[in-house]
């Protein structure tokens, strides 16, 4: 049975959540594997609109089961809210699991993350001030604090004892910050992790009788292949592995029982955040079409409520973020953005002088000044929205999908044509 991750393959915001929300019907379970409330995507389906951090979107299903893996960090006051909310209009979480391994984002992570980014200045990432970066590092400096710590009293005192002590007096120090008291987030934690009791499992043992049983499952990416922390545009990335092997490593699957990487690319690109975009339309008419403002699309984050920068089809970061990540299968959203567009243009090579490259430079400073080198394909002039059979969209944007998927170098999996589920054509199967 298959078993196929599906990850961002530009700078996040490709739609992931509504493909994942679409392609749960067709699997049994699925896995959330890294990333925190970082991200967020609104799923529209018949059971109404609905905002997710962290839950994933298989959660729709009452035949599904959804898992919240090892990779992920865990804001447990953003994550009873959202089981909260669901609960509220009438969806069942009762078959959601979270891993005991994940890693709790702390008060202090919150407060490192903002200061920090003030402290940064003009050199400030842009990040999305939930803790998401400190959370991580103190993973790997092997002073995090994991779900299941919130399970047991005694082991929970003694972790928060250890870590608050040097936490307190770095934000001191450094930021003047008022320390946080022992006492009040000993017992904010343990009442999070008394709501949470009934969540939090070890998730290898679930995920693996599902496989045992060969049940497709999906793996939900978060963020994207370009904000990697090792292939990303660094500094200007997450600080988790949103890709394929990320996929293995935060779910605890071992990468030889893939069966599938779908890459979900927009039609176009946007970013949120600081961080070199070669593509970039900055104020303009094209750029106010592709920001859809006022439409259900509009490209505003979910998360942050931040204008998303917008630009043209990278197809030289889509590439690099193909092979990257072993990319098989592509899917396209929001084809139907780029409906009144006389030309379209795809970026096809970076120029740097008179040398052209086939790859993103490592330096942020060579990506700021490479110039893009565009490829021109005629647009299309006619609404795609309404339209379901691939054959059935204008021949100008069946072109265009197919030289994408060439020069991705993967298969076309979907096309998306709008927010709703009825409006994502399956081209190919994919599951
Ligand atoms: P952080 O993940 O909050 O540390 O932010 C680091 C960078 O990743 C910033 O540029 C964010 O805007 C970006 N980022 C993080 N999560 C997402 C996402 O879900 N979509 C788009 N960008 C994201």
């Amino acid at each position: 049975m298959p078993i196929v991750a599906v990850i961002g393959g530009q700078w996040g915001d490709e739609g992931k959540g509504h493909i994942v929300d679409y392609l749960a019907s067709r699997s049994q379970m699925v896995i959330r594997y890294g990333g925190g409330n970082n991200a967020g995507h609104t799923v529209t389906n018949e059971q109404g609109v609905f905002k997710l951090h962290l839950i994933p979107s298989g959660i729709f299903d009452p035949t599904i089961i959804n898992v919240i893996a090892h990779g992920v960090v865990i804001d447990p006051g953003v994550l009873i809210e959202e089981i909260q909310s669901l609960e509220a209009k009438g969806i069942s979480t009762s078959r959601l699991f979270v891993s005991d391994r994940a890693h709790v984002i702390m008060p202090y992570h919150v407060m490192q993350d903002q200061l920090q980014e003030q402290a940064r200045g003009d050199g400030k990432i842009g990040t999305t001030g939930r803790g998401i970066g400190p959370a991580y590092a103190d993973k790997v400096e092997r002073v995090g604090l994991r779900a299941g710590d919130l399970l047991h009293e005694e082991l929970l005192l003694e972790r928060l004892r250890a870590v608050l002590e040097e936490k307190n007096r770095v934000l001191n120090r450094i930021y003047g910050v008022k320390p946080i008291s022992l006492h009040d987030a000993y017992l904010r934690f343990l009442n999070y992790g008394h709501q949470l009791t009934n969540y939090v499992t070890d998730v290898h043992a679930v995920i693996h009788r599902a496989l045992e049983k060969d049940v497709p499952v999906l793996l939900e990416g978060a963020q994207g292949a370009l904000l990697d922390i090792d292939h990303g545009t660094y500094p200007y990335v997450t600080s988790s592995l949103p890709g394929a092997a990320g996929a293995c490593q935060g779910a605890g699957i071992g990468p030889t029982r893939l069966s599938s990487v779908i890459g979900v690319f927009k039609a176009y690109v946007t970013r949120v955040g600081e961080g070199p975009f070669p593509t970039e339309i900055h104020d303009s008419p094209d750029a106010d079409m592709l920001r859809q403002i006022g439409k259900p699309w509009a490209e505003v984050g979910t998360t942050t409520g931040r204008l998303r920068r917008v630009g043209w089809f990278d197809a030289v970061m889509a590439r690099y973020a193909a092979e990257v990540n072993g990319i098989d299968t592509v899917v396209i959203t929001k084809l139907d953005v780029l409906d009144e567009f006389q030309r379209i243009k795809i970026c096809v090579g970076y120029k740097r002088h008179d040398e052209l490259l086939e790859y993103p430079p490592m330096s942020t400073a060579l990506l700021n000044k490479v110039e893009p080198v565009y490829e021109e394909m005629p647009g299309w002039n006619t609404p795609t929205s309404e339209v379901r059979e691939f054959h059935h969209l204008p021949e100008e944007a069946q072109s265009y999908v197919a030289r994408l998927c060439q020069l991705v170098g993967a298969r076309l999996g979907i096309v998306s044509v709008g927010p709703e589920r009825d409006q994502i054509i399956m081209v190919n199967d994919v599951l």
